[in-house]
């Protein structure tokens, strides 16, 4: 590999790889996703100042913070202090500081609230808005245009909501004129953490009570993190209810957000399918509903083991380690697909290396991510001379010698990050063409890469 970067200017447009590189030693990946955007919206909604660590560093995040911001909310970065190093761990530094109002303190925004090309940034903030008694438009870029907006609208309207878009089903960019919300049942037609947290947001401020059930269970860091502020959430069958916020609404919290397992799914793979590798992954939120992936590699025999060594903000966290070895073909499928729903482009290149042939179904969901990841994985495995058929729902992958090829991101971070997977473990030079796209989730990815394989 030639490349690095480590900030958004500095991403090269491409990255050369020259032949297999093993994975090596021990690494940190950024902090959670998912629990970032969490943790940024809720502390802006509480009462008081948050202080997170470790938020995640990549474009996503940084427009939900963007978007608290042109609500009205004071975030700021700090350093740690011995005291907030102890909550911190060795994630001491850099702290976000969020000086939150509670729900009365968001006032109505003057400009659009971009959210680029973060889906969870425009579904979540969609939930949390439909609460407040103001008007704000919410867009993204072309990539969110085109995904699926109408499964958070329908039920946020049927609580109350004045929420218009364009037609077509679209709707993007999104009009929103909340609150005077009613509490209701829903019950998710997809399994969907940006939709049950988007409407636990609007049930926080409803009138009655909110449930939401879901036919396999999807991401539960909102019912993690809530209660740990406050709220009133409780366990019903197939799904979670909340009781609207009242009084002083959620309290502010410390949180140091542990690795994303998303981004360790990758050097995970790598190190199962590059010769010679032996790598740690440290400090990684270990929620189970995000580490199907390791299941997944362990069911193809694949080297790959979990510690966890504490408990931090309500999430299990500790080490992933993965070595070389033989894999050998599994399906996945059912009530799998949410625990492994973003790691299916790490996965399939683990199926492209393995011996026999890999089924992935009841995953049509991949069709309507940050790419059609179903014909880009599907592309990308053919590039690299593997057999491999899109269907409506799933893969079906032949695994064998992937060959050194000219890759495409697609314009999607987690199939450059695939795509540079495969590439780094082939023999001869391969380029990963978009490399950009890694700015959504993981700007510093191609650092880290180096950094282990040198
Ligand atoms: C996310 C939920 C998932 C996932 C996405 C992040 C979240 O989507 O694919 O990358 O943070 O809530 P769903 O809403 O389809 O579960």
């Amino acid at each position: 590999m030639t490349a690095a970067a480590t900030d958004l200017g500095e991403l090269p447009a491409e990255l050369a790889f020259t032949g297999p590189r093993p994975l090596r030693g021990r690494l940190r990946v950024p902090g959670d996703k998912s629990i970032s955007h969490r943790a940024l919206l809720f502390s802006a909604l509480a009462s008081g100042t948050s202080r997170l660590w470790g938020l995640a560093d990549g474009d996503d995040v940084v427009r939900s913070r963007a978007a608290v911001e042109a609500l009205g909310v004071k975030v700021r970065n700090g350093a740690g202090s011995p005291a907030e190093a102890v909550v911190a761990g060795e994630r001491a530094a850099p702290v976000v500081i969020v000086r939150g109002g509670g729900f009365d303190g968001l006032c109505e925004p003057e400009a659009i609230l971009d959210c680029g090309n973060s889906g969870t940034s425009i579904r979540l903030l969609a939930g949390l808005l439909a609460g407040r008694p103001f008007h704000a438009v919410l867009t993204g870029d072309a990539s969110i245009a085109r995904r699926p907006m109408g499964r958070v609208v329908e039920p946020l309207r049927l609580m109350g909501a004045r929420i218009d878009g364009r037609d077509g089903g679209r709707l993007v960019p999104l009009s929103i004129r909340g609150g005077g919300l009613t509490g209701m049942r829903h019950e998710l037609a997809v399994a969907s953490a940006q939709v049950k947290t988007a409407l636990l947001l609007a049930g926080l401020q409803a009138e009655g009570a909110t449930e939401v059930t879901e036919p396999a269970l999807s991401r539960d860091h909102t019912e993690r993190l809530l209660p740990a502020m406050g709220a009133a959430l409780v366990a019903v069958p197939g799904g979670v209810r909340v009781e609207p916020a009242s009084g002083g609404g959620l309290a502010a919290i410390d949180l140091a957000v542990p690795g994303d397992p998303s981004a360790a799914a990758f050097f995970v793979v790598g190190a199962c399918v590059t010769p010679g590798s032996d790598l740690v992954v440290e400090d990684v939120c270990l929620n189970p509903t995000r580490i199907g992936f390791v299941d997944v590699l362990q069911r193809m025999g694949a080297d790959v083991e979990v510690v966890v060594k504490e408990e931090r903000g309500g999430e299990p966290v500790g080490d992933i380690r993965a070595a070389a070895g033989p894999l050998r073909a599994t399906t996945v499928g059912g009530a799998e697909i949410p625990r492994v729903i973003d790691e299916i482009p790490a996965l399939a290149v683990a199926a492209a290396f393995a011996s026999g042939t890999t089924e992935v179904a009841d995953a049509g969901e991949l069709r309507v991510k940050e790419s059609d990841r179903i014909g880009t994985v599907a592309q990308e495995l053919a590039q690299l001379g593997i057999t491999v058929e899109a269907r409506a729902d799933g893969l079906v992958i032949t695994g064998g010698r992937p060959r050194s090829a000219l890759l495409k991101s697609h314009g999607d971070h987690r199939i450059a990050m695939a795509a540079a997977i495969a590439a780094n473990a082939c023999d001869g030079p391969s380029t990963v063409r978009g490399w950009r796209a890694v700015a959504s989730s993981y700007p510093g990815f191609a650092a880290d890469l180096a950094a282990v394989t040198e």
